[in-house]
């Protein structure tokens, strides 16, 4: 038995060797004496050239297989006479299992990419898709590689949560309230007590909170997971449910933060390309071009930091103007970030130091008064890929913060109890899982990157 995979991989060791395949027909050419099958076995995004002919008895019947169908077949590995291809099988025997429904959508013509996700269930089986997925696997485990590598804790954070991380309040509420028939309290409020947990409960926006107790714990943490967002911003960038990595270290500033994002962008790109060489140099040629410069000069060359205020200087005097007008205070937008990233910096760039006003809560305080230790680092052509900071550490502050955002200091406690019982200096950040994707497969829409895409208005899957 062998896989299509290790054919490309090592031809030479099979040139006239017998081998089994099984998978699924994706194109098929027969003439009078003689056919051509594209076999895609699953190991590989590309499939390869099977020939048959009239030597085989069920010749008429393969003739007529159509796509999709799931095939067993028996050849010999022979070096090819076709361009293209260095190597096709000379079957012996080919067996048809099924033979697909001739209504199968992916008949061989170009489907768009939107079309494509109507149909989200059969789309792996694309080159395109079968090649992202793939790297989507590749680029996971390459996360949890470069953690591991570097002594880092895997913590599982929950996924149902009582308190808001980001405190912004864009939360996917779980509840077993009969919407129908709410219990109400005297006041006529809705009694969350008689609610599953006794509480509001929601999904969680990002496993920060949960993560930093372990800090505490065990030093160097990380999580990865789903998290999910009520946001209705109908961008290419943003889903509802979207995977994180969030580190977190102690006794580490944003410096040691900012260089532990580097470091590890650095790390996963290059495991991704020395994985996937075939998937990526695909991408090259067909999403992006110059794909592959763009990741070899992130490996090669330093990201770029600046501060916030220093940003919005280079924006106020680069002579563009911008549909947001530009002023100390304002959340980057877009145009804004990928003026910074694109066209002054050209690479990636780490902006720090923001508002306190425009960032979360839990993010430490600057001497100024006026800024928090933020980071957020914006990549040419996605904009923000990571959002993280060093924490605020001292308990009175904190409390105060909590308050001011009208949150309820008991849904902190244990939050709190951090800054009490051994406060330190600590440290983390939050990958977009799929906004790391988009980056490195050079895939437009964040709908191309997640096999289900949860957007807004829709939930086929
Ligand atoms: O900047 P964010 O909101 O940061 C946090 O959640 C922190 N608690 C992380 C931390 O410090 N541990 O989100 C982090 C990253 C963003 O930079 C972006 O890449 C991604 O998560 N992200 C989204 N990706 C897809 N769809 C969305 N709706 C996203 N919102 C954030
Ligand atoms: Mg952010």
């Amino acid at each position: 038995k062998a896989l299509v995979k290790s054919l490309y991989r090592n031809t030479e060791d099979f040139i006239g060797k017998e081998v089994i395949l099984s998978g699924w027909l994706k194109k098929i050419r027969a003439q009078k004496n003689f056919g051509f099958i594209e076999l895609n076995d699953g190991s590989f995004f590309k499939g390869v050239q099977v020939v048959f002919d009239t030597n085989l008895e069920n010749f008429e019947e393969i003739s007529k297989a159509s796509i999709s169908s799931s095939l067993i077949v028996k050849g010999k590995v022979v070096e090819s006479q076709g361009k293209g291809q260095t190597f096709e099988i000379q079957a012996t025997d080919v067996e048809i299992y099924q033979k697909a429904d001739l209504a199968y959508p992916l008949q061989n013509k170009r489907h768009t990419f939107e079309y494509l996700r109507e149909i989200a269930h059969l789309r792996p089986r694309t080159n395109t898709f079968n090649a992202v997925f793939r790297v989507r696997s590749v680029l996971a485990y390459a996360i949890h590689k470069f953690f591991q590598e570097n002594g880092f804790v895997y913590v599982h954070t929950p996924i149902i949560t009582g308190s808001d991380c980001e405190g912004a309040g864009e939360m996917f509420r779980v509840t077993t309230l009969d919407m129908n028939d709410l219990p109400r309290t005297d006041k006529g409020e809705i009694d969350t007590k008689q609610d599953f947990f006794g509480k509001e409960t929601n999904l969680t926006v990002s496993g920060q909170l949960n993560v930093e107790t372990y800090c505490a714990a065990f030093r160097n943490v990380y999580t990865f997971g789903p998290t999910f967002r009520a946001e209705n911003s109908n961008t290419s960038r943003h889903a509802n449910e979207f995977w994180m990595i969030e580190p977190e270290i102690a006794f580490g500033d944003l410096e040691a933060n900012m260089e532990l994002g580097e470091d590890m962008i650095k790390f996963i790109i290059k495991h991704v390309m020395d994985e996937c060489p075939e998937e990526i140099e695909f991408f090259n040629q067909f999403i992006e071009k110059g794909l592959i410069d763009k990741l070899n000069n992130v490996l090669n060359n330093e990201f770029g930091r600046v501060t916030y205020t220093e940003a919005i200087e280079i924006l106020e005097n680069c002579g563009k103007k911008f549909e947001f007008p530009v002023k100390w205070g304002i959340d980057l937008q877009s145009e804004h970030e990928r003026y910074l990233s694109e066209e002054h910096f050209k690479k990636p760039v780490f902006v720090t130091d923001y508002p306190k006003e425009i960032k979360a809560f839990y993010m430490k305080l600057n001497e100024d008064g006026k800024t928090v230790r933020a980071m957020d680092l914006l990549a040419p052509g996605i904009g923000e890929i990571i959002g993280g900071s060093q924490r605020e550490d001292n308990l009175e502050i904190l409390e105060d913060k909590i308050k001011k955002e009208g949150m309820d200091l008991e849904d902190y406690d244990f939050y709190l109890d951090l800054r009490k019982y051994g406060s330190f200096p600590h440290s983390g950040y939050g990958l977009g899982f799929e906004r790391m994707m988009m980056y490195i497969t050079g895939m437009t829409n964040i709908r191309d990157v997640i096999p289900f895409p949860r957007t807004p208005k829709n939930a086929q899957y």
